[in-house]
């Protein structure tokens, strides 16, 4: 590792230490038996230590809005400061800190009481987001939210997620309200923090055909791509998002988020196969393909370094620096952890050699962790958790990614 790039993991405050107050503790059983997850809220400085064993100069991590803001009118003060000591280690090793306000999860009466199709959740966020940027000190690197996208999806279309709404016209309001949030965010924190460096982390994907002679298929795929990687670039560009599904009108959404970025942070997992089907919803069907043989992760999705080429290049058109803020493998087996690991970041190196503006690399995640849909066996972790011992232990990927990060120089 030599010049400037950031080389780090990925992990968020509710996968690793829950919270009884926010909205997810209630929402899967699984977390009925393992409220603590991984337990990291008290062992966060062995963990954070794991960092400096790895020979890392960045770490993403979020706060727990729930632990903060427990009720609608009760601050915790304790909670704020146990985030201001992660960032001052942090510091302390030269390890940049990249903070995460919102990563999926709420406290349970803002999920009630003003779900994010309620206008008052502006306010109530906001709140929040202002009490942050002014007591913590240090963070350079923010993250507004994470994956506004899925947090739709799966919030307000699929209905799999809190607040678990299936209605297209309340995706949209909460949508608009969600972005109003970055937008006045991202001003509150440049007007307390000198030089900093905000963004969202967008999940991309690659998208393809199932049957590449199908010229619905095709149509499908054209579509998928735009609506879910490109509608929002093209926010950030011009203020206007432009939805379209398949067979109806496209809906335009004015939103104050031009040009609120100072970098643009990549989420990438994987390719998706779209097919038209009339017996689906939209006729819209998904599934992950093995095609090129690099094979499929334990949760289904298919390996696919070449999409992450594709990807950065959508993001170029932003003409900010891109950091890639999540790319992981859950997986059992560690050489295919390594595996992935290598493929994808020589993918980034091909970008960066073309001239693409990558300045970091987030592999998700550190430990193993709760994974939303999948609970606690989908293996994304460096070190290796036993559930119920807790203990962490180093996989040969770790071992991998120390080495990998020496030796590139980018
Ligand atoms: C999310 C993480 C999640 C990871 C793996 C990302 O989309 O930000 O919270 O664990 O994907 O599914």
């Amino acid at each position: 590792m030599k010049g400037n790039f950031l080389w780090g993991v990925a992990t968020s405050a509710f996968q690793l230490e829950g919270s009884l107050d926010a909205d997810w503790a209630s929402w899967d059983s699984i977390l009925s038996s393992n409220p603590d997850i991984t337990n990291h809220y008290t062992l966060y400085k062995k963990d954070l230590q794991l960092l400096k064993e790895l020979g890392l100069n960045a770490y993403r991590f979020s706060l727990e809005w729930s632990r903060i803001q427990p009720r609608e009118n009760i601050w915790d003060g304790k909670a704020i400061a146990h985030y201001q000591e992660i960032i001052d280690i942090l510091l302390e090793n030269n390890i940049e800190p990249m903070l995460t306000i919102h990563h999926f999860t709420h406290p349970l009466w803002f999920i009630k009481k003003y779900p994010w199709h309620n206008e008052i959740s502006i306010e109530k966020f906001l709140a929040f987001a202002e009490k942050i940027v002014t007591k913590i000190k240090g963070v350079r690197y923010w993250i507004t939210f994470n994956e506004p996208y899925v947090l739709i999806l799966g919030g307000y279309l699929e209905g799999c997620m809190p607040p678990g709404i299936r209605d297209t016209s309340l995706s949209l309001r909460a949508l608009k309200n969600i972005f109003i949030c970055h937008a006045r965010t991202y001003d509150i924190i440049h007007s307390k923090v000198p030089k900093a460096m905000v963004s969202i982390a967008h999940n991309m994907a690659a998208f393809a055909p199932w049957r590449r002679w199908n010229p619905f298929d095709r149509a499908i795929a054209k579509i998928g791509k735009y609506v879910y990687n490109h509608s929002l670039l093209d926010a950030f560009l011009t203020g206007v998002m432009r939805i379209k599904f398949p067979f109806r009108r496209e809906v335009e959404v004015e939103l104050p988020i031009k040009d609120k970025l100072d970098f643009f942070g990549v989420n990438y997992y994987t390719r998706v196969h779209m097919r038209f089907n009339p017996l689906k919803k939209m006729c819209i069907e998904v599934r992950h393909r093995d095609i090129d043989g690099h094979g499929l992760t334990d949760v289904g999705w298919e390996i696919h370094p070449y999409g992450i080429t594709k990807v950065l290049r959508y993001a170029s058109k932003l003409k900010v620096p891109l950091i890639i803020t999540e790319n992981g493998i859950a997986t059992h087996d560690s050489e295919k952890k390594i595996r992935f690991m290598k493929r994808h970041v020589d993918m980034i190196e091909k970008c960066i050699k073309e001239g693409i503006d990558v300045r970091g690399y987030f592999y998700w995640s550190l430990i193993d962790n709760y994974e939303w849909l999948q609970g606690l066996d989908a293996r994304f972790g460096l070190y290796k958790v036993d559930f119920d011992t807790l203990e962490r232990k180093p996989t040969a990927a770790a071992t991998y990614y120390s080495y990998l990060i020496k030796s590139r120089n980018f």
